[in-house]
């Protein structure tokens, strides 16, 4: 399934993430930047913080209790908001749109 990555800055990587990866990993492994994933994906550090589009936030299925409480942590957190650690890829979210925070890097 493809994920489009739009950075802050407003550059837009679109890439094919694999089925089951993350898109914490999907990210990392194509080096775009702006995912620093402190943690390496267990929903510890906040750093992999995203905004999902909201017409793909549904899709996610939004945060359990566990990412909620982390995502307090990230910096100017919005309504879609997620950690992207916590998103693992599916044919169901072919498309996805994510936007990354000007504050990691
Ligand atoms: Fe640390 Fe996602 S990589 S919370």
């Amino acid at each position: 399934p493809k994920v489009t990555y739009i950075e802050a800055g407003g550059e837009v990587h679109d890439v094919e993430v694999a089925t089951g990866l993350s898109v914490m990993e999907g990210a990392r492994s194509n080096g775009i930047p702006g995912i620093e994933a402190d943690c390496g994906g267990v929903c510890a550090c906040a750093t992999c913080h995203v905004f999902v589009d909201p017409d793909w936030y549904a899709a996610t299925g939004g945060p359990n209790e566990n990412e909620h409480d982390m995502l307090d942590c990230a910096t100017d957190p919005g309504p879609t908001s997620r950690l992207s650690c916590q998103i693992a890829m599916t044919g169901a979210l072919d498309g996805l749109v994510v936007r990354l925070p000007a504050t990691q890097r």
